[in-house]
């Protein structure tokens, strides 16, 4: 007998590693895996580049005017078959990972215009099932009834060291300091926003990777996918 397939929703603060167990989630059960925090990060971009929002402030009207204009995709990248962002056309995969569209990505998904256009668009994508999905409003407004919740944890400190090496990585210039500041101040944002606050749904799983090893976690998070799949009638 075939599986069902299922909706795995993954929430967290930023930097817990939710992307890369989606990742691989999704590669060992053959699931979709969408990256919603790509898709805030792509409009942030646009932002960015049509001067909206700037070291001198955030014009919220002029970006709900623009919101039509904007077109978010995702592509199969055939090289690593992982899928990439891409933004009115274009790839904007590397470049919105960079430590400025991190630190004006908050205030932009604060605005519930753009959080109302990205969840309809997420919850289109998710109509087949099997798809992993990662975020911080998934397990509680774009899948409320999602079969597996999880909820990714882990100190600032141990998540802004590794966002720290991944930026150093990449060549970036940055310094751990600036990079936990982003951390705290993006966590603070994202939990007290009025709409759709990063928080715990009820019936999630909670998972503090602060002393786990990828592989524990992994072989963990695994098991409890199938564990739900099999389950299933
Ligand atoms: O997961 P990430 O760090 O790439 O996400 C970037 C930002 O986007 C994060 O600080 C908050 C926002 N975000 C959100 O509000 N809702 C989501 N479902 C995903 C991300």
């Amino acid at each position: 007998m075939e599986h069902k397939k299922i909706i795995i929703a993954i929430d967290g603060y930023s930097s817990t590693g939710k992307s890369t167990v989606a990742k691989q989630l999704a590669k060992a059960l053959k699931y979709i895996y969408v990256d919603t925090g790509a898709m805030y990060r792509a409009i942030t971009l646009f932002a960015m580049r049509k001067d909206i929002i700037n070291e001198s402030g955030f014009d919220q009207e002029k970006l709900e005017k623009a919101l039509p204009e904007i077109r978010i995709e995702f592509k199969i990248n055939t090289t690593t078959g992982i899928a990439e962002v891409w933004l009115n056309g274009e790839n904007v995969e590397q470049e919105i990972r960079t430590l400025a569209v991190s630190n004006y990505v908050s205030p932009i998904a604060a605005v519930s215009a753009v959080r109302k256009k990205l969840v309809e668009q997420q919850v289109q994508l998710g109509k087949e099932k099997g798809i992993v999905m990662d975020g911080r409003d998934i397990g509680t407004v774009v899948f409320p009834d999602a079969e597996l919740k999880l909820f990714m944890t882990a100190t600032a400190k141990d998540r802004a060291e590794r966002r720290f090496l991944e930026l150093q990585e990449r060549g970036e210039d940055v310094t751990y300091e600036d990079v936990l500041k982003n951390v705290v101040n993006r966590d603070h944002i994202d939990s007290t926003r009025k709409d759709s606050p990063l928080r715990k749904a009820s019936d999630a799983i909670q998972i503090d990777n602060s002393t786990l090893t990828l592989k524990d976690q992994f072989d963990h998070i695994l098991k409890l996918a199938q564990t739900v799949i099999n389950n299933k009638d």
